[in-house]
């Protein structure tokens, strides 16, 4: 048997003697992880993390098969039903994408509630909110691409919802939709957005938002931070958190393998552009709770003027969110930390709220 032990060494040395590899660990080392009773939450921007990379892998081996266009649909259906584990692969894209929007706004309320966004980590909580954004507009534009009748209609009635603004609709008919209504051309742009511009984006950002954190180390919620230095525990990150991360990697991959193998993601019939909109059409849960605001909005002030309120209110509340770190500074303490804190529970019961009610409000 030979030892492996001994082989790994030798390729470190090899490799380290021209790459000089001993610095960087080095920093690796320095970089400690605190260690407290809200530990758990420190795992959740690299479950993100692993979700993301899943989407680049099985993104690439789709964009293979997938043809955007007048062809979409058939395509997806030789990848469901005819290409070796297309299935699958399909599966998992599919699930990993809900499984890192959620992932993406668990990190962010524990961050929140951590009180990580005051100084000096206040670029961390702003890049991190781009990448939120850049990652629900992921899911917008890949829910279309299978041109099956639910993804069609939602896309449909998600770009009529900003079109209610003045002077919008214009705007979203040149640049988005490619004419009056979804359309082929909408799925060539919706892919050119899904795999090249969105990435270009999203990858510099996560980039910066990871060095950030390599920088300024993980935070401590306010709990800890009244306890004396000495009293204060922490591991090194690299190699004893780096080796937690992976292990709760490899539950999070077991996890989707579940969900993509039991549970395949489904084909809807194609979308018949001539047809009506069936009854019950909705978006992703992740955008279920901003639709129903605008619904129960709608109710009290209806026509245009209360989806425009709706907009706006909603449109408000994300400044006040991204403000956050300038409200709730380090030395405010007192009455701004608790009403920061106040404010973060109402988002959170509120977006859950109008999720769930959402649901039980289809028609
Ligand atoms: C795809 C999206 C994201 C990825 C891959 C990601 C990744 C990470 C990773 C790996 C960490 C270090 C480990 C941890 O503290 O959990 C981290 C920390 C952090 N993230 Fe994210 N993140 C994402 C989105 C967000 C969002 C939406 C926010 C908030 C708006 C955010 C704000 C922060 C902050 C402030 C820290 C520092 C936390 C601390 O010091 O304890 N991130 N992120």
């Amino acid at each position: 048997m030979p030892d492996l032990k001994k082989i790994g060494a030798a390729i470190y040395g090899w490799v380290n003697e021209r790459l000089d590899l001993e610095p960087m660990l080095e920093h690796a080392r320095a970089k400690t992880v605190p260690v407290h009773k809200h530990t758990f939450w420190y795992y959740w921007g690299g479950i993100s993390l692993c979700l993301f990379l899943v989407q680049v892998v099985t993104g690439i081996l789709l964009m293979i098969y997938y043809r955007p266009g007048p062809d979409s649909y058939a395509s997806v259906r030789e990848i469901t039903y005819e290409i070796h584990f297309g299935w699958l692969i399909r599966s998992l894209h599919a699930w990993a994408a809900n499984l890192m929007v959620a992932a993406v706004f668990i990190h962010m309320f524990s961050v929140f509630f951590m009180k990580a966004y005051q100084k000096p980590r206040e670029f961390g909580w702003w890049t991190g909110l781009a990448l939120l954004g850049v990652c629900m507009v992921f899911g917008f534009s890949g829910y279309l691409l299978p041109m099956d009748e639910l993804s069609f209609f939602a896309t449909k009635v998600g770009l009529s919802i900003p079109g209610v603004m003045p002077g919008a609709e214009p705007v979203i008919a040149a640049l988005v939709r490619a004419g009056p209504e979804v359309n082929d051309f909408t799925v060539q742009r919706f892919f050119a957005l899904h795999v090249v511009v969105l990435p270009l984006l999203f990858i510099p950002l996560l980039a910066f938002h990871l060095f950030l954190v390599q920088k300024h180390g993980n935070a401590v919620p306010p709990s800890e931070r009244l306890k004396p230095e000495a009293q204060r525990k922490s591991i090194p990150f690299f190699p004893n958190f780096a080796l937690k991360d992976l292990a709760v990697w490899l539950i999070v991959v077991n996890v989707l393998a579940l969900l993509a193998a039991f549970f395949p993601w489904q084909l809807g019939p194609q979308a018949d552009l001539l047809k009506p909109a069936p009854i019950g059409i909705h978006p992703e849960w992740y955008f279920m709770n901003q639709f129903e605001l605008l619904k129960v909005i709608g109710r009290f002030v209806p026509g245009v003027a209360g989806e425009v309120a709706g907009i706006g209110l909603f449109t408000a509340g994300m400044v006040l969110w991204a403000l956050i770190p300038l409200y709730d500074t380090e030395t405010a303490g007192g009455r701004r930390a608790r009403r920061a804190t106040y404010f973060g529970l109402f988002v959170l019961l509120s977006m859950l709220a109008l999720t769930v009610y959402g649901y039980f409000d289809l028609k």
